[in-house]
C-alpha cells in the first residue's frame, strides 16, 4: 500500500471519576487523516483546517507520534501526513488524540499492520505529550480502539476494554479555547486519601455498572471530589448546563476531557437530544457559540475510510 485515509473519531475521557484512565469513541465529529509513503526519510505534514496548526513535524503531534514509529520500525521511507481537522484543538474531545491516533494507525497499514494496538496507544501518547506536557491515553486509546477503555497503565501500556450498554452522549462545545496543559496546570499535586478513597470506589463501580448495564449505579458512580472542582471554574455556565442536563433526564455527565466541552450520558438516543435542547437552553442567552454533538458511544475506533 503506497497511501491510506483513516477516519479517527472524537473521545470523550476522564468521564468523571476516572481522570487521565477512562475514555470513550463517539462516531462524529472525527478528523481523516491520509498518509503517502514517499521515498525520502522523515515525515511531512499538511493541514486541510483553518486552525493554523504547527505543520513542523517536530511540533506537531501527529508528526511526533509518526516519528517514534517510524524510528521503532526502521524503514528506509518517508511519509507525507495529511490531515483534515473537524476536531477542533483545544475543545475537550480528542483533537490531538485524533490526529496522532489516526496518523499512526495509518501509517501502520502503509507497514501491513507491523505494531500491535499496544504499540500504536504508545506512539500516539507521543503526541499527549507534546500537546499537553503528559502522557496520558485516555483520549488515543478509545480513539485506536474504539468503544468503553480502561487504562491500567501507560509503562507499559495495558488497556482493558470494557462492555458496556446503549449509551449515548450529549457533547455541548462552547466555543473557548481550554489547552490541556493550562488545565492540567491547576489540578492539585497530592490528594487527600479520603476523595482518592471516593473516586477510586466511584470508578470501580461506575465499571461494574458499565459491564452489569447497572444504570442506576452508572449514575450514583459519576462523581469527581478532585478534578472536577478545580477544573469547573474554567468553564463558563458549568454548573447550570449540567444541572440543566441532569434534570432533562441524563444519567449524569461533567466535563469531557480537559474542557470546555462537557458531556452528558442519556440511556436513550431521545433522552440524549431532549438533554441537547435543555443545555444549549443555557447557553443560548449567553452569547456565548457552542456546538451540539449526539452520538452513540461506538465500538468502532480509527478505521479505514
Ligand atoms: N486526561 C486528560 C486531562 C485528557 O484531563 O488532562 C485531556 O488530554
Amino acid at each position: 500500500m503506497k497511501e491510506v485515509t483513516v477516519r479517527a473519531p472524537a473521545t470523550v475521557s476522564n468521564v468523571v471519576c476516572g481522570f487521565d484512565c477512562l475514555g470513550f469513541a463517539i462516531d462524529g465529529p472525527f478528523d481523516e487523516v491520509t498518509v503517502r509513503r514517499r521515498d525520502r526519510p522523515g515525515v511531512s505534514i499538511t493541514h486541510e483546517d483553518a486552525f493554523s496548526l504547527p505543520t513542523d513535524p517536530e511540533q506537531n503531534v501527529a508528526g511526533v507520534a509518526v516519528a517514534a514509529l517510524l524510528a521503532e520500525a526502521q524503514v528506509d521511507f518517508g511519509v507525507e501526513i495529511v490531515i483534515e481537522k473537524a476536531i477542533k484543538p483545544g475543545s475537550g474531545i480528542g483533537s490531538s488524540g485524533a490526529s496522532s491516533s489516526g496518523a499512526v494507525v495509518a501509517v501502520n497499514w502503509l507497514l501491513d499492520e507491523k505494531f500491535p494496538p499496544a504499540k500504536l496507544i504508545e506512539f500516539a501518547m507521543e503526541g499527549e505529550r507534546l500537546a499537553s506536557g503528559s502522557r496520558h491515553a485516555d483520549n488515543v486509546a478509545p480513539c485506536i480502539i474504539g468503544g468503553f477503555v480502561l487504562v491500567r497503565s501507560i509503562d507499559p501500556v495495558d488497556v482493558v476494554r470494557l462492555d458496556f450498554p446503549p449509551l449515548f452522549a450529549t457533547v455541548i462545545h462552547p466555543q473557548i479555547e481550554i489547552r490541556t496543559a493550562e488545565a492540567r496546570a491547576v489540578l492539585p499535586e497530592l490528594v487527600p486519601l479520603a476523595a482518592a478513597v471516593k473516586n477510586w470506589s466511584n470508578l470501580g463501580a461506575f465499571i461494574a455498572g458499565l459491564e452489569h448495564g447497572d444504570y442506576d449505579l452508572i449514575d450514583r458512580s459519576l462523581v469527581d471530589e478532585i478534578v472536577e472542582p478545580a477544573r469547573r471554574g474554567l468553564i463558563p455556565h458549568f454548573e447550570e448546563a449540567k444541572a440543566a442536563g441532569l434534570a432533562a433526564g441524563a444519567i449524569g455527565g461533567g466535563i469531557s476531557g480537559s474542557g470546555p466541552s462537557i458531556f452528558m450520558l442519556s440511556k436513550t438516543r431521545e433522552r440524549a437530544e431532549i438533554v441537547r435542547t435543555a443545555v444549549s437552553e443555557i447557553y443560548e442567552p449567553t452569547g456565548i457559540p457552542f456546538n451540539t454533538y449526539v452520538s452513540e458511544i461506538v465500538s468502532q475506533g480509527t478505521s479505514l475510510r
